[in-house]
């Protein structure tokens, strides 16, 4: 079946005991209405349409689905709807930004990533990005690139990859002054 560009999502079901949730994602406020217990990964991907997110598990275990919760990494498979009212959230969607020229600039995690070939499928790559990025906010040493990467799998890659290319983000976004919080502070 084809889709038209501009065809509207489907219409969703209410459930019962909804709730309207608002929060701010990626910078902008945003409502959405859905069962208190729905998980956030449903809710970005579904129903938002912030398919950057990927999911792996579903338990937990694999990272995956990391985003920021109020300047945190968590697991977004965990999380249920209702704990993000008023929270601030980033997704993998978050991080590039735009130029003068409306030009898409990659966080220098995406960067280094490409340039240090941190991504083949690419299933973990967001999560892996979003915490690496929270590294380089919080000023985190980039010698502890592998261990604060521990909770974030990865079946293809070897991990050699993505930890230079973590490494390097970190170093070139402390170099570039992107870190906002001293580690310890995180
Ligand atoms: S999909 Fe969430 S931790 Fe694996
Ligand atoms: S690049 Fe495929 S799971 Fe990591």
């Amino acid at each position: 079946m084809s889709h038209s560009p501009h065809s509207q999502p489907p219409v969703r079901p209410v459930p019962a005991g909804a709730v309207r949730i608002a929060c701010t994602i990626n910078g902008q406020a945003r409502e959405f209405v859905a069962a208190p217990m729905r998980r956030l990964i449903d809710v970005l991907r579904d129903d938002l349409g912030l398919v950057g997110t990927k999911e792996g598990c579903g338990e937990g275990e694999c990272g995956a689905c990391s985003i920021l919760l109020d300047g945190q990494p968590v697991n977004s498979c965990l999380i249920p709807a209702i704990q993000v009212q008023g929270a601030n959230l980033t997704t993998i969607e978050g991080l590039a930004s735009r130029d003068t020229f409306n030009k898409t600039v990659l966080h220098p995690v995406q960067q280094a990533f490409l340039e240090h070939g941190g991504a083949q499928c690419g299933i973990c790559t967001p999560g892996m990005i979003v915490t690496a990025a929270w590294m380089v906010q919080t000023g985190q040493p980039a010698a502890d690139v592998p261990k604060v990467l521990a909770g974030n799998l990865c079946r293809c890659t070897g991990y050699a990859h993505i930890v230079t290319s973590v490494q390097a983000a970190v170093e070139a976004g402390q170099a570039a002054g992107l870190t906002e919080r001293p580690a310890g502070e995180a």
